[in-house]
């Protein structure tokens, strides 16, 4: 009998990742699986059904709460609940970075006053649940900051201070606790090396230390596909986030890797692995 599983992307997402989501549909019929495309706002009627209890789903949503009801439900989540609520939170990111021991950038959240911030300008001034390039900007002065967080809460943003190597970022794709590739990313333009807003990018092998600090967090977190992005400072890498919903886009374009077949092998491998012992 065929069985069904479940694929969440927010509305807004969908259109621009059509691609990806025809190649996961396709690869899960390949395995009798039919991949049902659902928005958040459909997730609720899923979480406890009895009959066509989904196999499993990929969240690609960043809302971590559905993942957490599914596998309450005994349904499991890629990724899985805490990967999608650290990799969507930038605040909490820095925090677990330097919990861990890692290089970071020096990090306070958006509400500190100036004379608390231990660093100079220019500063970075991030949404914490922005993605994309699309909520990460440039603020010369605290005053710059304090207009560019002007009419919302102070505490959704993080002001960073500025790596001295702007315009480039290595992102390791992680799947299944192995490293499938680093891609280096350099934008001309702008200090954002962003994929999306016109980066180049090109295939980069990182040294052993870097790989094996990015396989303990993806190890830590039990991440099924996750990218961990590193920017560049005082000529080494420091940490910069964990990108839940990672994109296949870039992969695809400078290797001959197929992550999408990689994540469902992954997927199927781990899914009968917890049919037989249960979620951790
Ligand atoms: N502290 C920083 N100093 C200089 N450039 C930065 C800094 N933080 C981020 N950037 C640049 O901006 C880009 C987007 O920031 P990032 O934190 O990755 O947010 P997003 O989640 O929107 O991609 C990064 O890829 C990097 O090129
Ligand atoms: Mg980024």
């Amino acid at each position: 009998m065929e069985n069904t599983a479940l694929l969440v992307y927010a509305r807004e997402d969908i259109e621009k990742n059509r691609w990806f989501i025809g190649r996961l549909t396709d690869l899960a019929a390949e395995r009798g699986t039919k991949l049902q495309l659902i928005t958040p706002g459909d997730a609720r009627e899923f979480f406890s059904c009895v009959t066509d209890h989904p196999a499993y789903v990929i969240n690609r949503s960043r809302n971590a709460e559905i993942s957490r009801a599914f596998e309450a439900s005994g349904i499991p989540s890629f990724n899985n609940p805490d990967t999608i609520l650290l990799g969507n939170d930038k605040l909490l990111e820095y925090g677990f970075f330097r919990g861990a021991g890692l290089p970071v950038m020096d990090t306070v959240c958006g509400d500190t006053e100036e004379e608390r911030i231990a660093f100079d300008p220019p500063f970075v001034v991030k949404h914490r649940r922005g993605h994309g390039g699309s909520r990460v900007f440039l603020a010369g002065s605290f005053a710059e900051a304090l207009r560019i967080m002007n009419g919302t809460d102070r505490s959704e943003w993080i002001v960073q201070k500025m790596c001295d190597e702007p315009g480039c970022d290595l992102r390791l794709y992680i799947l299944g606790g192995r490293i499938l590739a680093g891609v280096l990313r350099r934008s001309e333009g702008d200090f954002r090396s962003n994929f999306s807003l016109g980066g180049k990018a090109e295939l980069f092998t990182p040294d052993p230390v870097i790989c094996g600090q990015a396989l303990k967090i993806s190890e830590y977190l039990d991440a099924d596909y996750i990218g961990i992005d590193l920017i560049r400072d005082g000529g080494r890498f420091v940490f910069n986030e964990i990108e839940d919903a990672v994109g296949a886009r870039m992969l695809y374009e400078v290797s001959d890797l197929d992550p999408a077949a990689l994540f469902m092998d992954h997927i199927y491998e781990k899914t009968f692995q917890i049919a037989e012992n249960g979620i951790k």
